[in-house]
């Protein structure tokens, strides 16, 4: 549910902006770094920034004290703008090219190597640089199956048995081996599966001995039980001698942002649809992961009649419904809605798609509106061509 002022400050934004648009609430995603300290007061946390890499978040969590993830050399050099240390940044992924390797020489986060080839060439182009290897823990994870990056037939990591021998070669080309990395999908809602990958890296111990840090990832489902993967975690952790580093993107911002858009009209053929101004390019989610954004609405529903609609977006796909079956009170044209729980994955996966400029990005401090970003100009659409 939204915070009272915030829902109240909406009411101005509306009359002041553009639709679409997303706004996020500090207040919230501050609440939820101190629920994940709470729960893990042990933990380093990194951001990972992919879920909402905006400027005026990042320099507000980096305020907070949390490094930075990073999944590419763009996210990279976005977090040294934003003024993250090099120390204090994490990068990703199973493709580093020479090119964004070189980007990175003069400042190099700490990188985690995803396979051999990305060892070599790490140590090429990174001589001495920290380097976290990321296993494979080959576990059947429970979630989308787009988001399992932590089963076995997915490209990410080196499997379980490779990984003794991948820690030596590291330290053998002169890497600075810091210890081993795990990160097992998104969204992940159960805690059996954390516990589940933890093992993995309990039962490597012996051939790996002590390390300085364990980087256990994000994933963390709106709705996991945080408490359930203290204890085990904290245990991993004292085995090792290592600090634990998270990196939770989605549980620190998810909840905290809502993507408003405006109803242009009412209309039904076999189904009976509300025509909204944003769709598909700014919240891709619903259509290429079937994910479920709840509604709300933003006009009054006192004296109106109650329907059930369909929510579809200016796009010319049929697959252009944000959501289906939703119970409303009927709007009038011009009255606005929001899809909640947008913050994460919302703005940072729209797409300019039909020349469709990117929504507009507003921040409530608790004291007023601050534009995070301002919507894309159209002439921008067509730049560079
Ligand atoms: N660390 C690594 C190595 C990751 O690959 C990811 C997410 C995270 C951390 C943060 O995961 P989180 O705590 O946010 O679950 N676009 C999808 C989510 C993709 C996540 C990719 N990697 C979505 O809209 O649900």
């Amino acid at each position: 549910m939204l915070d009272p002022l915030f829902r109240q400050a909406l009411q101005e934004a509306l009359g002041r902006y553009p639709t679409p648009f997303y706004a996020y609430d500090w207040g919230r995603v501050a609440a939820q770094v101190a629920r994940l300290r709470e729960a893990f007061p042990f933990a380093r946390l990194f951001y990972a920034l992919k879920a909402n890499p905006r400027l005026g978040l990042l320099r507000r969590l980096r305020a907070l004290g949390l490094g930075a993830e990073a999944v590419s050399v763009g996210e990279v050099l976005r977090a040294y703008w934003a003024g993250f240390p090099p120390e204090g940044v994490v990068w990703n992924g199973p493709v580093k090219t020479e090119e964004a390797l070189a980007a990175v020489r003069e400042r190099s986060p700490v990188v985690v190597l995803d396979s051999e080839g990305d060892l070599k060439r790490v140590a090429r182009h990174l001589p001495g640089a920290r380097v976290l290897l990321r296993v494979n823990p080959d576990l059947p994870v429970r979630t989308h199956g787009h988001l399992a990056t932590g089963r076995g037939e997915s490209q990410f990591g080196v499997l379980p048995e490779a990984v003794p021998r991948l820690v030596r070669l590291a330290q053998e080309k002169g890497l600075h081996f810091l210890g081993l990395h795990l990160h097992l999908g998104s969204a992940l809602e159960e805690a059996g599966d954390f516990l589940q990958g933890y093992r993995v890296l309990e039962a490597l111990y012996p051939q790996v001995g002590p390390v300085a840090v364990l980087d256990l990832g994000g994933g963390f489902g709106l709705r996991l039980d945080l408490k359930a993967l203290a204890g085990p975690l904290e245990a991993l952790a004292r085995l090792y001698g290592a600090e634990v580093w998270l990196e939770p993107g989605r549980y620190l911002v998810a909840e905290a942002g809502i993507l408003v858009v405006r109803v242009v009209g009412v209309k039904a053929t076999r189904r009976r649809y509300l025509l909204l101004d944003g769709g598909m390019t700014s919240l891709l989610r619903p259509a290429l992961y079937g994910a479920r954004h709840p509604v709300l609405p933003l006009y009054p529903r006192e004296g109106r009649e109650a329907g059930v609609f369909d929510l579809a977006g200016p796009a010319c796909e049929a697959g252009d419904v944000l959501a289906r079956d939703v119970p409303l009170p009927v709007p009038e044209e011009g009255e606005a809605l929001a899809f909640l729980e947008a913050g994460a994955y919302g703005a940072s996966m729209a797409l300019t798609y039909l020349d469709t400029p990117r929504p507009l990005e507003l921040l409530w401090t608790g004291e007023g509106w601050e534009v995070l970003r301002e919507r894309e100009p159209l002439e921008g659409l067509w730049e560079g061509e």
